[in-house]
């Protein structure tokens, strides 16, 4: 007789279902943990398996028979012999970079991007490089066919089409391939689409991802094996379900950019064995992922210095990047007037027009702005607020603020009170200015102190740099000019944008 249908609310023996919040466990699924009243916290959880053929490693101490426990010593730090890793190299500088330096041998990588982003170009990539240096790999996809994958290789170059490939979604059966084959790097393309058959949960939820990586783990960690787990990101941009994971993987990777526009950033956002502060930039074209060494030098040629642009020092991690911001400003009859933002913060801007108005003067409540950071980059940091605001006064005064042909740069956070605050790496933002020729910068008061670097005074009087808005400003439009000539001009325009 064939007995009911697993359901989501009956236990199987050995099960427990635990809340996540509060760590609550219950013999059964509910939808409200008891502990705690948080509601769908509560995740299947299995009590730990060997898996077969791979016992757990013990400790000498726990194979002498001896409680390992009672033998446990601490060791200085000092005494530690640090055994130097040879990373692998996935033959991508940039993906390199931002994982540290290459694949440590045996971590777990996961990879996040939202669908399209160019996750399995990048894994597929990857491994094809390491084919052709020799390396061992596996390709383990749940999503798409043989065949598809071939397609996609095929663009990518000779070397990615010697990938050894599995399609494959049953946990147990992937386990046991790769334990088979033992290559050095696995990528598994996605972890959400694994399956578990242990547990009843569908494909995804949070038990089974969970329960995935945590396998995957184990035989990372014993067999010494490298994994890149690609993982689907939610529309909020968070990793779907998989959240848990972060805590467990050695490294996250986000995958980010317009699924339009060509250039994607590749981000760390947790790494044991680097910085989380390296950013990779790319580029997606018809042969794949290319990635873009001097991202700067491309942006500031696409620069046109028209009025509403300008060029901001932006910090990618650890690396300066300039990109242009641009800025429209026209009049409107729409209440409220439209504000849209691509790459920006749309608080940063909301809040960088009222200051604008506020305390440069310039009042756009009838004038719809877009701005626009060139290229699809997203740049996060506060540091934009000036570039942002001097790209909308640009607009609104439809005045350039480039200088025979040589566009402006800038820099620095706007505070509420109109004032010019200071931002992390001044000298490398100058520095990289400097490098791509643009030597007029307009940058916060304290970055005068930043090096020797030459940059042109930004203020009329002596000042070299900004204390406030209302400088940077002036400096911005009218080097030459007194200080009082462009305070007039500033009212001017205020007086034209209120009849
Ligand atoms: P893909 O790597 O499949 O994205 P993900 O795995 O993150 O979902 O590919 C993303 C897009 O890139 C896809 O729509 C097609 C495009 N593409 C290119 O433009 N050039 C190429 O060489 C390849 C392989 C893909
Ligand atoms: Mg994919």
């Amino acid at each position: 007789m064939p007995g009911p249908a697993t359901k989501q609310t009956t236990s199987r023996a050995n099960t427990l279902f635990v809340c996540t919040e509060c760590g609550t466990a219950e013999a059964k699924w509910h939808g409200q943990c008891p502990g705690c009243g948080e509601w769908n916290t509560l995740v299947e959880e299995r009590p730990p398996q060997p898996l077969p053929g791979i016992r757990a490693r013990k400790s000498g101490a726990a194979r002498g028979g001896t409680r390992a426990a009672a033998l446990a010593e601490p060791i200085v730090l000092s005494e530690i012999r640090a055994e130097r890793v040879d990373r692998i190299s996935t033959g991508i500088g940039e993906f390199d970079r931002v994982l540290g330096g290459g694949i440590v041998p045996g971590s777990l990588v996961l990879l996040g991007g939202s669908p399209g982003i160019g996750k399995s170009t990048l894994t597929g990539h990857a491994l094809g490089n390491l084919i052709a240096a020799g390396e061992t790999v596996l390709y383990v996809s749940g999503e798409e066919s043989p065949e598809q994958i071939r397609m996609r290789h095929e663009r990518l170059g000779d070397a990615a089409l010697g990938v050894p490939v599995l399609a494959e979604t049953d946990l147990q059966t992937v386990l046991e391939t790769i334990d088979r084959h033992r290559p050095r790097v696995v990528v598994i393309d996605s972890i959400q689409t694994l399956h578990c058959a242990d547990l009843s949960g569908a494909p995804g939820s949070v038990g089974q991802v969970r329960e995935a990586a945590a396998r995957l783990m184990q035989l990372a960690k014993t067999r010494e094996i490298a994994m890149l787990l690609v993982g689907h990101v939610t529309k909020e941009g968070a990793l779907a379900g998989p959240r848990v994971l972060e805590h467990l993987v050695d490294c996250v990777l986000q995958f980010e950019g317009e699924r339009e526009r060509s250039y994607r950033t590749l981000r760390g956002m947790k790494n044991r064995f680097g910085s989380t502060n390296e950013v990779g930039v790319f580029e997606m074209e018809r042969g794949g992922l290319v990635e873009i060494l001097d991202a700067s030098a491309r942006f500031v040629g696409e620069a046109t210095g028209n009025p509403g642009s300008v060029v901001m020092c932006a910090m990618e991690g650890t690396r300066p990047l300039l990109v242009e911001i641009q800025a429209l400003v026209s009049p409107t009859e729409v209440v409220p007037p439209r504000r849209v933002a691509n790459g920006i913060d749309r608080n940063r801007l909301a809040l960088v027009l009222a200051v604008l108005g506020r305390h440069g003067g310039i009042g756009l409540g009838a004038h719809d702005v877009f701005v626009n950071v060139a290229g699809g980059v997203r740049v996060e940091e506060p540091a934009a607020d000036l570039a942002v605001a001097l790209a909308i006064a640009s607009a609104a005064r439809g005045r350039a603020l480039s200088h025979r042909d040589v566009p402006l740069a800038c820099f620095g956070e706007i505070g509420l009170t109109g004032e010019l605050r200071e931002v992390p790496h001044a000298d490398r933002r100058l520095e990289e200015a400097s490098k791509f020729g643009l030597r007029r910068v307009v940058a916060p008061a304290t970055a005068s102190s930043a090096a020797d670097v030459p940059f042109v005074r930004a203020a009329a009087g002596a000042e070299k740099t900004a204390r406030n808005l209302r400088q940077a400003l002036s400096a911005a439009f009218d080097a030459d000019e007194s200080a009082d000539d462009v305070a007039a001009n500033v009212v001017a325009i205020t007086e034209s944008f209120d009849t």
